[in-house]
């Protein structure tokens, strides 16, 4: 069986297309999943998208990942940055970790300059819009490859 790439998505990004399009743009959570799935499926690999609005279920996804997948893709959301224990969570999974964020954080409120996440990140993309998903998707091709 194919390698599963688990793709999480933290608080708020459920509204995804519909939550302030000029900064995220106006494609959904699921024409996400659809693009990294087919994405996935060119490099002989599988992928499932994931959602939460709360903490606790985005670490129990991760421990789940643990289990089922080769890889993770994580867009931890506001929780990027105050959330020690979804780093604390992504440091128990051993493939690699990719961290995505649609907008560039770099360019915004300085609260969001820095990430939890990216003390255990094999690599951050920022400000390439959804797109970044499709990039981190072909980054774990190569990765895994
Ligand atoms: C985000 C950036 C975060 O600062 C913000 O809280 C989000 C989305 C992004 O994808 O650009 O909810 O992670």
């Amino acid at each position: 069986m194919a390698q599963l790439i688990t793709i999480i998505n933290g608080p708020n990004l459920n509204l995804l297309g519909q939550r302030q399009p000029e900064i995220y743009g106006y494609d959904t959570l699921d024409d996400v999943a659809k693009s990294c799935a087919d994405i996935a499926e060119s490099l002989g690999l599988r992928s499932e998208l994931m959602q939460s609005n709360h903490e606790g279920v985005l670490i129990d996804m991760i421990h789940t990942a643990r289990q089922t997948s080769a890889g993770i893709i994580i867009n931890p959301a506001a929780l990027t940055h105050t959330s020690v224990a979804l780093l604390d969570a992504l440091h128990t999974f051993d493939g690699p970790v990719l961290e995505v964020h649609i907008s560039n954080v770099h360019k915004r409120e300085s609260f969001r300059h820095s990430s939890y996440v990216s003390l255990r990140a094999d690599g951050v993309i920022a400000g390439f819009g959804v797109q970044g998903y499709s990039l981190a998707m072909q980054r774990m091709g190569t990765l895994l490859g």
